[in-house]
């Protein structure tokens, strides 16, 4: 199989076009700033601090989940997975990507087999309603999925849930219908999954959220719907393997992280497109979005200088973002990259007939496939972005798979952790995110938080 590929050929301009990122300087300082990163990650994945470089070895906990998912999908006819940000994110990614469109309203044979995948992430009372309309809880399990065990939107969602269930089951078998994902140790799902004899996968101590998808966080959804866990593990496993390259032309994390970081730093391009050329990818924009955000966005270095840094992502969509980002790409202020992502194989091709010859804004189109017009569209964007002095670089996949699925989560991923290294922050906290948090406790009566109102 063709492994993940990076094209920065529109990303570099030669110095007698006025180019300050040059290609030239991968080998000189550019390199040099990448190896002191890759350094700095290896130093701390050596100390256990980055616990999701452990996760594509660990072949037991595939065979534990394997076996959790295959028990629980013979008993249930839906699996809702609730859980926010990190918490669920990746697990979507993966159903977006490998399911395929509707991936709930298949009728076909081989999905009939499979639980229906719902997920619950927010709390917003009328989605909450419509899915539980939708469901028989007397047949459905509820994937609860929280590292810390105490977020209040999910704790939320299972105070409601377990409410609906003590409706319409015997008190003694509500616990059967609820699966933890958790902290092994801390957090009130821990504790009550003790009480009440909950069922309950580990997240290792090691692994934060939006760092989880190749733990259970990710693979027990994955597995109950039959999906390849251990395809995606064993991507997961090459792409580590790749990104150990100290050389910046061969290590496809570091090369991305290094040139989003200096066309930031040097050029201003703070602002950072992802736009996959494949609608089953919207959601991995989305998973990447917040590794990005979360990870980076920091108000102190790691030395405790205040630096308020960070790149801004924006999930993007081709083609249908042509119309409506694209005009700001190309003409709004200039500080933005495009990284795009395309997937080359595409199987049963859809012709478009060629039946309006008359009509030369139909003509034109038919006899092609709509997979050559989709990235024909990406590659004229590329051209015109390039051309109004813009750049962008491509990522390509052979197809999508697990395997591939399993090699972009850790492609990103490693390439967080470099970006964080570059940018001097840690890329592994969200102290931005608690004063918020620690405002809706106190608002909420929570003990011990009022006095943070004043
Ligand atoms: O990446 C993170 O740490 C966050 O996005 C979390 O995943 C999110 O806040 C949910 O947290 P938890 O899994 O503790 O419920």
């Amino acid at each position: 199989m063709t492994p993940l590929t990076i094209d920065a050929d529109k990303f570099f301009r030669d110095e007698a076009e006025g180019g300050i990122l040059t290609r030239t300087r991968l080998d000189g300082d550019l390199g040099a700033r990448f190896r002191g990163a890759l350094d700095e990650v290896a130093a701390r994945r050596e100390s256990g601090e980055m616990g999701f470089f452990s996760l594509p070895g660990d072949r037991e906990a595939v065979r534990r989940i394997a076996a959790v998912a295959e028990s629980f999908g013979q008993w249930f006819e839906a699996l809702v997975v609730v859980g926010i940000g990190g918490s669920s994110l990746g697990a979507k990614a993966i159903a977006d990507a490998l399911l395929g469109p509707f991936w709930n309203e298949h009728s076909n044979a081989e999905r009939e087999h499979f639980p229906r995948l719902y997920f619950l992430e927010n709390v917003d009372p009328d989605t909450v309603k419509a899915l539980l309309r939708r469901l028989d809880p007397r047949r459905t399990l509820f994937n609860v999925v929280s590292k810390s065990g105490s977020t209040a939107e999910t704790m939320a969602q299972y105070l409601v849930l377990e409410g609906v269930l003590r409706q319409v089951l015997d008190p003694d078998r509500v616990p059967g219908h609820f699966l933890f994902t958790t902290d092994p140790e801390r957090g009130a799902l821990r504790s009550l999954a003790r009480d009440r004899g909950i069922p309950t996968l580990d997240v290792p101590p090691n692994v934060g959220g939006r760092f989880s998808v190749l733990s259970p966080v990710g693979l027990l959804p994955a597995a109950v719907v039959g999906v390849d866990i251990a395809a995606l593990l064993d991507g997961a496993g090459e792409m580590q393997e790749r990104c150990r390259a100290p050389d910046l032309a061969e290590n496809p994390a570091g090369l991305f992280a290094t040139l989003l970081h200096a066309a930031h730093g040097e050029e201003g391009r703070s602002i950072h497109v992802f736009m996959p050329y494949a609608d089953r990818l919207r959601t991995l924009g989305l998973w990447f979005q917040q590794l990005w955000a979360e990870s980076l966005g920091k108000a102190r270095d790691r030395d405790g200088n205040e630096v308020h840094t960070g790149p801004t992502p924006i999930a993007a969509l081709g083609a249908v973002d042509q119309h409506s980002l694209l005009q700001l790409l190309m003409e709004g202020p200039d500080d933005k990259v495009v990284c795009f992502l395309r997937v080359v194989g595409r199987e049963d091709p859809v012709e478009i007939p060629a039946s309006h010859s008359g009509i030369p804004e139909l003509a034109y189109l038919g006899g092609h496939t709509l997979e050559v017009l989709l990235e024909t569209e990406r590659r004229a964007t590329a051209d015109a972005l390039f051309r109004a002095g813009r750049p962008s670089m491509t990522l390509s996949v052979e197809r999508l798979d697990a395997r591939t699925m399993g090699e972009l989560f850790m492609f990103f991923q490693i390439a967080t952790v470099l970006a964080g290294a570059l940018y001097g922050v840690d890329p592994l906290d969200q102290p931005g995110v608690e004063l918020g948090k620690v405002l809706t406790y106190g608002m909420l009566g929570r003990e011990g938080y009022g006095e943070d109102l004043t």
